[in-house]
């Protein structure tokens, strides 16, 4: 067989539902490779508990010298409820999936919030408010109140401290990366922001307002960002492509879940100069974890990304979008995704939804 593409992918599975769902995803990538003539080639890391456990680094130097050598990282999912419960644990999950952002300078987190149609019913809001909604987030991922120093704890004065901050620079990257998105799509671009109390928040607005000046095509509008929560319940049409900071980006995204039915079903991708990672939105969900029930649609949309971000392949990327969008409309469900208003749902588990999908192959046409 003709090989059109030799490359690359780092897997790191991470912690509860990541390794269950990160499976899936692989199986997907192997049929697509097998399907459009590519060869790619994965390699395991550890990242999140799995590394503290095995080494006691959430991060640890093996994954990274990993990450420096490969074409694209697929993550799963970090993070375990022993460490949330735990406030005075010095090593955490998360520090690896934070730190290898930084490293890596992943800045833009990209999030689209894409409606499948069968899935209307799954959403806890009306249809009519739904119906049309089609939105893509430019997330900041290595700024603000998440990297910001300094930062502490003074236990003896039950004090601690974080801090926001953000460089002009910092803002225009992302910024433009939004401004290009909305030039390709209905050129308007709302900014998020909270400039009515936060400096780096006005800082952010003027900078937008000065990046927009490149791009006179694009119809700017600025909203604060708890009008933006509610905005985004009441009319997510209204929303097209949306552009905030790091930590409104992960709060309004995890809402915005909501539009599409299921936080299973919400892919992204971080790139940066380099190598991209891509991974869904959800957490690593230790409470259905090793059951089996996981929706792996976040993470194979993930995959669908890498296709398209890192490798260029956007025929592949859309034959997986198809694929997922055939199974649904074939009435296959995960249980997040159940149909609440009819019994003849058809519930599936993560590997048989796994199967539906990549069983759509044959059938694709490109
Ligand atoms: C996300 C997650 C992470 C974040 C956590 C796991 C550190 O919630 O990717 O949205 O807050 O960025
Ligand atoms: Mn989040």
């Amino acid at each position: 067989m003709r090989i059109d593409m030799y490359k690359n992918i780092l897997v790191l599975p991470g912690d509860g539902i990541g390794p269950e769902v990160t499976a899936e995803t692989v199986k997907m990538l192997k049929a697509v490779a097998e399907k459009f003539g590519h060869d790619f080639h994965f390699r395991h890391e550890l990242i999140g508990a799995a590394a503290i456990d095995a080494t006691g680094d959430p991060l640890p130097p093996k994954t990274i010298e990993a990450a420096k050598d490969t074409d694209a990282i697929l993550l799963g999912a970090v993070g375990l409820p022993k460490y949330d419960q735990d406030p005075h644990a010095t090593v955490r999950p998360e520090q690896g999936l934070l730190k290898i952002r930084k490293d890596f300078d992943l800045f833009a987190n990209i999030r689209p919030i894409r409606l499948f149609s069968p899935l209307l019913d799954a959403s806890s809001l009306k249809q009519e408010v739904l119906e049309g909604a089609d939105i893509v987030f430019f997330r900041e991922l290595v700024g603000g109140i998440y990297f910001g120093e300094p930062r502490g704890r003074n236990v003896a004065r039950d004090e601690a401290w974080d801090t926001m901050r953000y460089t002009k620079d910092a803002v225009v990257r992302i910024a433009r990366m939004a401004f290009e998105a909305a030039r390709r799509r209905k050129k308007t671009l709302r900014s998020v922001d909270k400039a009515n109390v936060l400096e780096c928040s006005r800082l952010w607005r003027e900078t937008v307002n000065e990046v927009a000046r490149d791009y006179s095509d694009v119809a700017l509008t600025h909203m604060y960002v708890d009008n933006a929560a509610m905005q985004l319940i009441k009319n997510p049409r209204q929303f097209d492509v949306v552009l905030t900071e790091n930590m409104f980006g992960d709060i309004l995204t995890d809402e915005a879940s909501q539009i599409a039915g299921s936080l299973g079903l919400l892919a992204s991708a971080s790139l940066g100069p380099g190598v991209g990672l891509f991974e869904p939105i959800h957490g690593s969900a230790p409470d259905i974890a090793g059951k089996g029930i996981a929706n792996p649609i976040a993470s194979i949309l993930s995959g669908a990304m890498l296709l398209e971000y890192a490798f260029g392949l956007k025929t592949e990327s859309d034959a997986v979008w198809r694929a997922v969008s055939s199974v649904l409309e074939s009435g296959y469900r995960t249980f997040d995704i159940k149909d609440t208003t009819t019994t003849d749902d058809k519930i599936v588990g993560t590997k048989t939804m796994g199967d539906l999908i990549v069983s759509q192959f044959p059938r694709i046409s490109v």
